[in-house]
């Protein structure tokens, strides 16, 4: 597996969009059902963003804003911010490189949810920011109907962002996350409802959040910081520490220096100091 540096250039993105026009055309051939879909969604487009934005918008579209209105809109999109696409690559080499399960960057292209609903947030938000809030909204509550993952437009994601499974993930306004962070199903970053204005969590590069954790209110994940599967997170976690329980507490380092990239679910306590 040949990971794809952050820095993704243009030429890579495109490189990456042939390889997975390669794959697709084998699979045409081994899969004669599934070809007429191919074709039209992998093997009839010319480059990534327009691959992309013809599955992304096969998905989202309803009778509302069907898929021509929405495709030239999420092309402008991708069009006007090229970080959009260059942080849609890290995020489906992401998939591909930490889901032991994905053989290939077109599965993960065409049937996980996770990273659906992650570049369907991504142009969600540049509405967000380019002053269509209403529009935003609307992606918002499709993405959420479609994918079963609630992001709110306003949140902001790095690159080689991994949302696994992905079921039941809920990403409050004011939460950040940074690059190279991978998050499983039914995780809440969300506020403790005691707060308003800034008021949810800021997830630094690295970080692994475990299946059904919540993490609550304006707190920082710290880099490399790893919290253990249903936890209640509910202070701020030191740089490369695992956190577990409910409240979650400390109970060791991790063994990587970026857990969210090697999904290694052991924690190091013996070189862990609690500081008490
Ligand atoms: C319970 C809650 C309301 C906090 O109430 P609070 O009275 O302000 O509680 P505090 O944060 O001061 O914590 C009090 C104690 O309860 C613990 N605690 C707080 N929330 C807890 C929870 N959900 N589960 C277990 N323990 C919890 C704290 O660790 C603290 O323990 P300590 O005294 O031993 O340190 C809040 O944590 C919560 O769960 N809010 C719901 C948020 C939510 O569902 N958000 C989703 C938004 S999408």
């Amino acid at each position: 597996m040949t990971a794809i540096p952050l820095d993704v250039a243009n030429d890579s993105v495109q490189d990456l969009w042939r390889s997975i026009r390669f794959t697709a055309r084998d699979w045409a051939r081994r899969e004669p059902v599934l070809a007429g879909w191919l074709t039209h969604c992998v093997l009839e487009a010319s480059t990534f963003e327009y691959g992309l934005g013809v599955i992304l918008s096969d998905k989202v579209a309803d009778s509302v804003l069907p898929v021509r209105t929405l495709l030239p809109l999420m092309l402008q999109a991708m069009d006007d911010d090229p970080e959009i696409i260059a942080a849609a690559a890290a995020d489906l080499d992401a998939h591909y490189t930490r889901n032991p399960a994905c053989g290939d960057h077109l599965t993960a292209l065409l049937f996980f949810k996770g990273y659906h609903a992650v570049q369907a947030h991504r142009i969600a938000h540049w509405f967000w920011r380019h002053n269509r809030q209403i529009l935003a909204n609307y992606m918002q509550s499709r993405g959420s109907e479609v994918f079963g993952v609630d992001i709110h437009p306003a949140a902001r994601f790095g690159r080689g962002i991994f949302f696994d499974h992905a079921t039941g993930i809920v990403v409050g306004e004011t939460a950040t996350i940074d690059d190279d962070v991978s998050i499983l199903q039914n995780v809440t970053l969300g506020g403790t409802g005691k707060e308003s204005g800034d008021r949810h969590p800021k997830i630094r590069s690295g970080v692994m959040i475990s299946a059904g954790s919540k993490v609550l209110g304006n707190i920082v994940i710290g880099e490399g910081a790893k919290i253990g599967a249903n936890s209640v997170v509910l202070n701020d976690v030191d740089p490369h520490t695992t956190v577990v329980g409910v409240p979650g507490k400390a109970v060791g380092g991790t063994v990587d220096d970026k857990p969210s990239l090697t999904m290694d679910q052991s924690f190091d306590c013996e070189s862990f100091d609690p500081g008490i």
